[in-house]
């Protein structure tokens, strides 16, 4: 109809346009010229680079500047739900589940090292890089450069006094050869899964809905839910063969999911693995993209006058301030960087409750808003799938101002 589409110009964010929505520009961390400029990917969280595959640049030097600077990046970055001291009591952490790493105790879960060990500095490098699916914890290779990176994986060490201590080993589990995957093979690897005991947590279809599931909890004495092998998506490390592998081997510290090396070959390892793969439910068919709830209202407003891409980093959103004006229809497409607690991260605007408001909206999957700004003045957005009102989450909003000096936008309003 009339009126065309403009770029919106939001005051904290000159990305917006970068954002939009583009496809894997960048894996760097390939080259090791340092990644500044992260904002430009941060919606490329899809790409299949799981925990062991992500390449470890060379450390730089370790020296007292090194992790001075790995402070101030924890401290700018990570104090919100790690806290100061590391120890996972940050200001958010009582809204978020599983509830942050406490990097005192150094529990870590994702490592190539065997049960109950440290992590190397690769593993942590790489946990930094690409945070745990399906949970709070960012990628944090779309936001901060691989220096950065480094020198606050120097820092963590620092807060622990576990990592001076010359006899913690950290040796590197052998993954072994992958046995050729046949249905025989997945058979005994069926057999390995009753025999040691997977499925009295995991389930008989691998839901995380064993006999033993119900009683589970973490070094946080928080319930845990052994991983639900039906969805993807949800795996921690990322979904690979070689991941499972890894898992089964090393364990999950902190967690019941103790390692099995020592006790089981690498090879019967793999077979469950491939067990466990075959227990995933196909992928849903059909365009990845969903219609929002707001399918109904959006027919009905025509062509916008103001698309907007939003999108949240280690959850804050980017733009925080948007600045439209009044009788304006907006459309708002907000893809978040990571899946929140499992279930991605919502948008609403307090004031505008009725019209906009969205929910799950996850890494590759969008949603999208519209509606018209017909209320001049300046609210607060927020996220409404973490919690209901814009008080409850002390990170997750921004300001959305409506600015009454629009020319008259003609008659056309239905
Ligand atoms: C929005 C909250 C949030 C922020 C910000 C955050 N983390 Fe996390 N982080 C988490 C949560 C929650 C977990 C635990 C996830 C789990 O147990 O599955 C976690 C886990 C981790 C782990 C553990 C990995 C493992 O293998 O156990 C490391 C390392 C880590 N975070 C480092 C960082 C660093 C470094 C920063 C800052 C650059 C940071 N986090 C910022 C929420 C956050
Ligand atoms: C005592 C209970 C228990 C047993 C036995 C157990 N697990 Fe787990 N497992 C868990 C829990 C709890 C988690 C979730 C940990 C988390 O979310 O941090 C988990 C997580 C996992 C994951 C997820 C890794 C990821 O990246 O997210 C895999 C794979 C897995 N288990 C495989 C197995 C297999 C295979 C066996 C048998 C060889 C097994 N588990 C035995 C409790 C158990």
């Amino acid at each position: 109809m009339r009126k065309q589409s403009i770029v919106l110009f939001a005051a904290a964010a000159g990305a917006v346009a970068l954002l939009a929505s583009c496809k894997p520009a960048a894996e760097s961390e390939a080259s090791s010229a340092p990644t500044k400029a992260p904002a430009s990917v941060a919606t490329v969280a899809t790409a299949k680079i799981t925990f062991s595959d992500l390449p470890v640049p060379p450390k730089p030097a370790v020296t007292q500047q090194l992790i001075e600077h790995g402070k101030a990046v924890y401290v700018q970055n990570c104090t919100a739900c790690h806290g100061v001291k590391g120890d996972g009591q940050g200001a958010a952490a009582a809204f978020l589940m599983p509830p942050p790493r406490d990097f005192v105790k150094a529990n870590y879960r994702m490592r190539s090292t065997p049960t109950s060990r440290l992590p190397t500095d690769g593993d942590l490098f790489r946990s930094i890089s690409l945070g745990m699916s399906g949970t709070p914890m960012p990628a944090w290779k779309f936001l901060l450069s691989e220096d950065d990176r480094w020198a606050v994986v120097e820092y963590l060490k620092t807060l622990s006094s576990r990592f001076a201590d010359p006899s913690e080993l950290r040796t590197v589990v052998s993954l072994g050869t992958p046995p050729p995957r046949s249905e025989s093979v997945v058979a005994e690897g069926k057999a390995l899964y009753t025999k040691l005991a997977c499925i009295t947590c995991h389930g008989e279809a691998g839901r995380g809905d064993g006999t033993a599931a119900v009683n589970l909890v973490d070094e946080s004495q928080t319930k845990i839910k052994p991983r639900d092998f039906s969805n993807p998506g949800l795996f921690k490390s990322g979904y690979a063969t070689k991941e499972i592998v890894r898992t089964i081997l090393t364990g999950f510290n902190g967690t019941p999911m103790v390692g099995f090396h020592g006790t089981i070959s690498e090879s019967d390892a793999w077979k469950v693995a491939y067990f466990v793969e075959s227990l995933a439910k196909p992928a849903p068919a059909g365009p990845l993209v969903r219609l929002s709830q707001n399918f109904l209202v959006r027919e009905q407003l025509g062509e916008p006058d103001v698309r907007l891409r939003l999108t949240e980093r280690a959850w804050t959103y980017d733009p925080a301030i948007i600045r439209v004006k009044k009788g304006q229809i907006i459309e708002v497409t907000f893809e978040p960087s990571d899946n929140g607690l499992g279930v991605g991260h919502g948008f609403a605007i307090s004031g505008y409750d009725e019209a906009v408001f969205l929910n799950g909206a996850m890494v590759g999957v969008p949603k999208m808003v519209k509606f018209r700004a017909d209320r001049a003045g300046r609210f607060t957005f927020y996220c409404s799938t973490q919690c209901s009102t814009e008080k409850l989450h002390p990170l997750m909003n921004g300001t959305f101002i409506v600015e009454d000096d629009a020319p008259k936008q003609t008659a056309s309003l239905d």
